[in-house]
């Protein structure tokens, strides 16, 4: 089939590129020059870079551009005039409110609408992959029908990927949903997601508004297991209890998901958005929002307990050095949106700590946020993991990624001016840290001294 994917961030690229791998014909359009050509740059091996950092990815463009199945241009005309499928995959970020912005998407079905109406197109299924609010297929339905004579369906196709593995999950995704109201653009849907269909992918069929629902209430209910889980494992720790062994025996019953690892509270481009946007949803139509509030409130409180652990230890950090591992807001991504390091790094540095930070990818990502912060250059990056620990006061390791995972701690202590340790993911257990003589304070388990 030949699909046209308007956005090429994470979701748009990913997903395209995802289509081509099945066998659809994908042509990628992004208004921004810049990026169009970059990707074209990197189709055509002239140069390595992408927009973005995701492992598989590079492989995946490379494998169906060169199978001549994966286009980039900035012509939506091209794209649209053949496609079966317009998927919509540009970006609905918070605005000051705390609502999906939805301006990108709205001018989006304007061009959609008028490239139609220009190319005299009968007949068009433009489907949302974008996270858009609950209802929002009413808005695309009347601005398509605000510029163009011709006919369409909207379907809602929201995705599931999550960084790190949005390649994983784009070629094989936990579920595929598709909402639509009728009955020829629910077809053509599921000839898009045939060779899914084929290995066992589970499709559920709904309405557009069950679809768009659906999107927000699953990443609402992830969340909200993070924040149930941080708040039982700060009273684990307190209480002298240590959540890593609960947690197997929680999760032991089946009912209970997978989202228990305690944290530094959650990161990412979505929870937070989402979860603020869906409380916003339940005002609009006259729910109580209040749980979803305080599942947004503990994250908030969460993510200050890192930086508030070591101003608590030192009291005073002027003149102090940090080593900080880890910046992403998890593992396999450099993205820092939302990550809690953010808060970590605001607070070390606005009480007169310095910072030696490491992370695999994220360095050059948190340069850009933290460049002239305060008006100091208090943040040193590093690139090897070890060096971060020259000189330093303490360590503190803010996301799980594989190398801090079994380090040698026997050079950790000979390079820290003292043996201390604060774990925001719990990745070290209580005896390998006794054994080898450190000081350490984690989530959800009893400090050591
Ligand atoms: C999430 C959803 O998983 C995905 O389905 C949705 O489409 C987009 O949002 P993502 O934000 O990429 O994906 O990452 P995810 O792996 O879900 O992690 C989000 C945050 O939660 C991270 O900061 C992670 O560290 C944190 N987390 C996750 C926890 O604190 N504890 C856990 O048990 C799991």
């Amino acid at each position: 089939m030949k699909l046209i994917v308007i956005g090429t961030g994470y979701v748009g690229l990913c997903q395209g590129a995802a289509f081509s791998d099945v066998g659809h014909d994908v042509t990628c359009v992004d208004i921004i020059e810049e990026k169009v050509k970059m990707l074209n740059n990197f189709s055509k091996g002239i140069s390595n870079q992408l927009p973005i950092f995701e492992p598989g990815l590079p492989d995946l463009i490379k494998k169906n551009c060169e199978a001549g199945r994966l286009k980039f241009t900035t012509s939506l005309k091209d794209g649209i005039k053949n496609a079966d499928v317009v998927f919509i995959a540009v970006g609905t970020p918070p605005n000051e409110e705390g609502k999906a912005d939805l301006t990108a998407l709205k001018k989006v079905c304007e061009s959609i609408g008028k490239t139609i109406e220009e190319l005299g197109k009968e007949y068009t299924v433009v489907a949302t992959k974008s996270t858009v609010p609950v209802n929002t297929h009413k808005v695309v339905i009347e601005i398509l029908s605000q510029n163009t004579t011709k006919q369409f369906s909207v379907v809602s196709n929201p995705e599931f990927l999550a960084q790190g593995r949005a390649v994983k999950d784009c070629i094989k995704p936990s579920r595929i949903v598709i909402g639509t109201n009728d009955e020829k653009s629910k077809d053509i849907m599921m000839n898009v997601y045939k060779p899914y269909e084929r290995q066992s992918i589970p499709i559920y069929l709904m309405s557009n508004v069950d679809a768009e629902l659906h999107k927000y209430a699953a990443n609402s209910y992830l969340a909200a297991q993070i924040s149930l889980t941080n708040n039982f494992a700060n009273l684990a720790r307190t209480i002298g209890a240590d959540w890593n062994k609960v947690k197997k025996a929680v999760l032991a019953d089946v009912r209970v998901g997978d989202f228990v690892h305690s944290s530094p509270g959650f990161g990412g481009s979505c929870f937070e958005k989402d979860v603020e946007e869906f409380t916003h949803s339940f005002e609009k139509y006259g729910c109580d929002n209040s749980l979803l509030k305080e599942v947004l409130r503990q994250n908030r409180l969460q993510k200050q307990v890192m930086g508030k652990k070591v101003k608590d230890y030192f009291g005073n950090l002027n003149g102090k050095t940090i080593a900080v591992w880890g910046l992403s807001f998890k593992p396999e991504t450099d993205d820092m949106r939302c990550s809690p390091s953010i808060p970590l790094l605001k607070t070390l540095v606005k009480e007169g700590a310095r910072v030696k930070a490491f992370d695999p990818a994220a360095n050059e990502e948190s340069k850009k946020i933290f460049v002239n912060f305060e008006g100091k250059d208090s943040i040193e990056y590093v690139h090897d993991k070890y060096d971060a620990l020259e000189g330093a006061d303490a360590l503190v390791l803010m996301t799980e990624w594989r190398e801090f995972r079994t380090p040698d701690f026997k050079l950790i202590k000979q390079k820290l001016n003292r043996p201390l340790i604060f774990d925001g993911r719990d990745i070290y257990t209580s005896q390998e840290i006794k054994e080898n003589g450190f000081e350490y304070s984690s989530i959800g388990k009893p400090d050591i001294k």
